[in-house]
């Protein structure tokens, strides 16, 4: 092969690389600097999907469709036709039904300053039950806010803390960034002391306030463990209808990649008895 060949090769296969890495890249830049927690999500445990619809047709869909599946899907999940009917279904839906709000768009957009998103694909979307996990858990509370309560994931939201009662009330706790042209120069706990830092460096420095941890300052009616399943099994909920065939399809990738390894094998030495008589 000759050089030029050899590069254009080498150009093709960065290029075909650099594709398949894309969609990572993408989420990495796009997302909060907050480091996801490990929702430790298991789409295997049907019954946590079905204990997280039962919280999201109680808790969310006041606001928030799924409107992309029906009721009938979580029968997948093991629920009979009858128990979605009595557990899921409030008004005299059907199991057919796609899983609309009865929330008029219109009434969102005057009471959030904005349309309440359809939560079907959003697990895809934001890279799956751990962001949604963190989102649950990072709420907290911020009288600066119009609905009183701020995120830690999703800085400014728009959403109230819907899980507050069963989760208690978190208040942050913050630290003080100083930055100078946008590099972070120092760090403090205590706010005077930033100040004052920033007032003897002089205009060019700027001072950020971030939020460290959060603490409970009134407890809920559900122990922090408790809670913590609570927001596992709603992220297992939305993680399992963003791609209801997910299970499916990495079983069905196993055995792609058995077929595809025995298929190797055979065509190689399908090949050697071949050229034996060639050469
Ligand atoms: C009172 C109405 C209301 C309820 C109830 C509610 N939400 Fe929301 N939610 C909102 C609004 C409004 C937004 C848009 C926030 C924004 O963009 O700033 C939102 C945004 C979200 C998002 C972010 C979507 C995205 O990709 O931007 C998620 C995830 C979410 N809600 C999950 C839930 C879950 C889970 C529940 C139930 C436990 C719930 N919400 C209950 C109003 C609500």
């Amino acid at each position: 092969m000759n050089q030029k060949k050899l590069l254009n090769r080498l150009f093709a296969y960065t290029a075909a690389i650099l594709c398949y890495l894309m969609p990572a890249i993408g989420y990495t830049a796009g997302g909060s600097n907050v480091p996801l927690l490990n929702a430790q999500v298991n789409l295997d445990n049907q019954a946590a999907i079905q204990h997280g619809a039962k919280y999201f047709v109680n808790y969310c869909m006041g606001c928030h469709a799924a409107e992309y599946i029906r009721y009938q899907l979580l029968e997948n999940t093991g629920l009979t036709s009858q128990q979605i009917k009595d557990n899921l279904i409030f008004d005299n839906g059907k199991v057919s039904d796609l899983m609309k709000t009865a929330l008029p768009q219109q009434d969102a957009v005057t009471w959030f300053s904005g349309p309440v998103p359809d939560l079907t694909l959003t697990a895809r979307i934001r890279g799956g039950a751990d962001w949604i996990y963190t989102y649950l858990k990072g709420f907290y509370t911020d009288p600066g806010r119009p609905l009183g309560a701020n995120n830690t994931l999703y800085p400014n939201v728009g959403m109230p803390n819907v899980l507050w009662s069963l989760e208690g009330i978190k208040s942050p706790v913050y630290r003080y960034q100083v930055k100078h042209q946008g590099v972070l120069e120092r760090e403090f706990t205590d706010e005077a002391t930033a100040v004052a830092y920033v007032e003897q460096q002089g205009s060019e420095y700027k001072l950020e306030k971030v939020v460290d941890h959060l603490v409970v300052t009134q407890p809920g009616s559900l122990s922090e463990a408790e809670f913590d399943q609570v927001a596992r099994d709603i992220s297992a909920f939305l993680d399992y209808i963003a791609e209801p065939m997910k299970q499916e399809r990495q079983q069905l990738g196993w055995w792609v990649l058995l077929f595809l390894s025995v298929f190797s094998t055979l065509a190689y030495f399908m090949k050697k008895a071949w050229w034996e008589d060639i050469h």
